[in-house]
C-alpha cells in the first residue's frame, strides 16, 4: 500500500509519524502529525467525510466509529493512538450494493431528518448490537445516550435500531 501523507505536511513542518491502520478492510500507511485527531485523519487524510464533527466537547457522538469493534468518539482520540488498529466507518456499512440492516432500518423507520447525527448513530448501534443482539427499548436508549440528535426526538431512531436488531437476528437464524 502506498504511503499517504497529510495534505498539510511540509518538510519543514511538524514531525510526522507513520501509522498503519485498516479502515473498512483496506490497509493505509499514512504519515500524520501526532496532534491529528482520528476524526480529522479520517476526513482529511483519507477523504472519508461520512464521519461528522458536531461539537468540540466530546458530547454529540456524530464522529462515532468502531475501533477494533468498539464504538468510540473519533474526536477524542489521536490518529497515532490507532496505529495497527482496525477501524470501521459509515462508508463501510454497505456491502456489494446491499444496505446494512442498520441502514435499512433508518430508511424503513424514518430514523433521520437532516442526517447529520446519522453516521454516528448507526456506528454506535452496530457496535451495540454486536454485544446485544436482542435489546430492549430501554437498552437501545441507553446505548445511544452518548449520541445527540436535534431533529428526530429519538423515537424513530430507536425503532430503526430495533428494526436492525430483528433483521440481523432473522438473518442469523436463517443461516443456522
Ligand atoms: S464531534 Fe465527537 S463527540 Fe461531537
Ligand atoms: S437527524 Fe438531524 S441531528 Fe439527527
Amino acid at each position: 500500500m502506498a504511503v499517504e501523507t497529510a495534505p498539510t505536511a511540509t518538510t519543514t513542518g511538524p514531525k510526522l509519524r507513520r501509522i498503519r491502520v485498516t479502515v473498512n478492510g483496506a490497509a493505509h500507511d499514512v504519515d500524520v502529525e501526532p496532534r491529528t485527531l482520528l476524526v480529522h485523519f479520517l476526513r482529511e487524510n483519507l477523504g472519508m467525510t461520512g464521519t461528522h464533527i458536531g461539537c468540540d466537547t466530546t458530547s454529540c457522538g456524530a464522529c462515532t466509529v468502531l475501533l477494533n469493534g468498539r464504538a468510540v468518539k473519533s474526536c477524542t482520540l489521536f490518529a497515532v493512538q490507532t496505529d495497527q488498529s482496525s477501524i470501521a466507518t459509515v462508508e463501510g456499512l454497505e456491502k456489494d450494493g446491499k444496505l446494512h440492516p442498520i441502514q435499512e432500518g433508518f430508511h424503513q423507520e424514518h430514523g433521520l431528518q437532516c442526517g447529520f447525527c446519522t453516521p454516528g448513530m448507526m456506528m454506535t448501534a452496530v457496535g451495540f448490537l454486536a454485544t446485544n443482539p436482542a435489546p430492549t427499548e430501554l437498552q437501545i436508549r441507553e446505548a445511544i445516550s452518548g449520541n445527540l440528535c436535534r431533529c428526530t426526538g429519538y423515537v424513530n431512531i430507536v425503532k430503526s435500531i430495533d428494526y436492525a436488531a430483528r433483521k440481523m437476528r432473522e438473518t442469523a437464524e436463517g443461516k443456522a
